[in-house]
Parts: C-alpha cells; structure tokens; sequence
C-alpha cells in the first residue's frame, strides 16, 4: 500500500473537514461516472476557440479525481471522446488528441504516487499510435494501485459497448461452449468493456444538457443522475461535493416499495375487493 499523501497542492484543512463532514452525512458513492460537457461553450463566452475549453478541462479533471480518492471513491470513470465525437472537425479532434498525450505524460507520476490506477475504456485502437503508447505506459505505470480506479472513457460509446458484448457472447455460443438461455443479466454485464467494475452509483453531467449522449447504457440502468449548469471547466471539487450531498438524499429504490409500503389493513380480501 502506498502512502496516501498528495505531492503537491497540499489539501487544505478546510476541505479535509468537508470530506469529513459528507463521509458522515451518508454513504460515499462507489462508483462515480461523468459526462464531462462544455468545454467548447466555456471558451466560447471568453471569446477563446473550443480548443482551449478542453484544456481548461484538464485542471477539472486533476481536481475531481483527487477529490475522489480523498473521499474513497473507488472508481471514477470520465467520458472523455466518443465514439461521435470523430465526427469533429480535424482540428478540434487533433487538439484533443494531443491534449490528451500531454495531459497523461505530465499526470503520471502524480496519480502513481496517489496510488490512482488508470484504466480505459473504448475503441483505444482507432487513437493515433502517440496517444495508444501514453496510455499503455500510464496503465503499466499504475497497474497494481488499488486506493482509487480511474477510467477515462476513450472513442467510447454505450451502443459500441453493448455490441461487443454481444459478439463475444455469441462467439461462445457457436463454439458450443455456452447455450442461448443461459446468457443473464450478469453475463452479459460481465463481458462488458466495464468488466467486474460495479455500476456507477451516481452519474454527473455538466453544461446543462439533460441526456446521456451514448455513455454506459447498460450500466446506468439504477444510477443517480445530477445535472448541473455549470461547464466541465469550472466544476471543481466543491460542486462535486454538492453533487454526492444531493446523492446521498434520494430513496433508491431499485423498483421495490420500502418498508413493505403496505398496512396490515391491506389483506388479501382487501385486495381482491379493489383488483375485482
Ligand atoms: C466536452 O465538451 C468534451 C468533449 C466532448 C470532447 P464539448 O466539446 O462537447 O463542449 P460543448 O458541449 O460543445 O460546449
Ligand atoms: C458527450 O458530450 C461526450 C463527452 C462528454 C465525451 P457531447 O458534447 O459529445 O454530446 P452531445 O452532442 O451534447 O449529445
Ligand atoms: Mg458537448
């Protein structure tokens, strides 16, 4: 286990006292997900090129994910490119890539000795091959830490991601190693990009916007979503932890009633009388 001690931009203490105070107003989210959105909006106002949103972007980034280990979060799981977003134009798609190289070449050292682990999700393959090498030497880099998970979700998308599934299970399938009905819920959960990672408890979208643009489709099915106006740049630890208050207020219910949510009043003869 490795020491737990930032390497610089020492926490404050007023901000180990609010850690303190959400891990005692509820329970910490396991697995916390974001659709990290208005990097190009938040340039825009400032008279900038989309461009330098998504850098601005970067510091969020730093920021939540410290916040996060602080808080034993175990696993984050950043939407960073979509699988739609190749539909950019040229230059915004290469800027992103480049960011992307340079952001994981200066972080590495930083979330190794976090003792942060850096995991991708999504068609890694289709990066150029400057960006597939920084990904593989920051994953080898952080592969036995275990104080936080991060998963930055690359050319990444839920419909790519269930349909991969669907190929490996069916791959089985015709090999004869696996019958039709006996693919569940969970089989198909496990063999997807996520693997044995738990389903995000709590789902954060900035900007604005009130949809899911093809992130973990499958796995959203029981999350929590929190919605805020605020651009990807600007969202800092401080309305990360508005967000995990607001989380740790709703009933999940998961489709059930709560405490039974009937009265002994309601016998089986009180039923009939009403269904009938
Ligand atoms: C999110 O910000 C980052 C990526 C999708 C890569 P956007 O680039 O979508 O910014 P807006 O939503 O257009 O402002
Ligand atoms: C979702 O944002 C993708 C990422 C944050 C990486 P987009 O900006 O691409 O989604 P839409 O176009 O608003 O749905
Ligand atoms: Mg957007």
């Amino acid at each position: 286990m490795k020491a737990l001690t930032l390497t610089n931009n020492a926490q404050t203490e007023s901000d180990k006292k609010l850690q303190e105070e959400i891990a005692k107003s509820g329970k910490i989210p396991t697995h916390i997900a974001i659709i990290m959105d208005g990097n190009g909006r938040w340039a825009q106002t400032k008279g900038n090129i989309r461009i330098f949103g998504h850098k601005a972007g970067v510091d969020s980034v730093r920021d939540i994910t410290e916040s996060c280990a602080q808080l034993g979060v175990k696993h984050l799981t950043l939407y960073a490119f979509s699988t739609e977003n190749w539909d950019r134009p040229t230059v915004e798609v290469n800027g992103l890539m480049k960011i992307l190289v340079k952001s994981l070449k200066n972080e590495a050292k930083r979330l190794n000795e976090n003792n942060i682990k850096f995991v991708t999700i999504g068609q890694i393959e289709r990066l150029p091959e400057k960006c597939q090498r920084q990904i593989s030497e920051v994953t080898e880099l952080t592969k036995d830490n275990d104080r936080l998970q991060l998963c930055l979700a690359l050319s990444y998308s839920g419909r790519w991601d269930i349909t991969e599934a669907v190929k490996r299970l069916s791959e089985q399938v015709k090999e004869g190693k696996l019958e039709p009905q006996d693919i569940d819920d969970s089989m198909i959960s496990s063999h997807l990009s996520t693997g044995e990672v738990p389903d995000p408890d709590l789902i954060i979208r900035t900007s604005g916007e009130f949809r899911i643009s093809n992130f973990l489709l499958w796995q959203l099915a029981y999350s929590e979503l929190y919605i805020t106006e605020t651009y990807w740049p600007d969202f800092r630890r401080a309305e990360l932890y508005e967000a995990i208050k607001s989380y740790q207020q709703r009933d999940r219910r998961y489709g059930k009633v709560k405490n039974n949510g009937y009265s002994k009043s309601a016998s089986a003869s009180v039923l009939k009388e009403i269904i009938s």
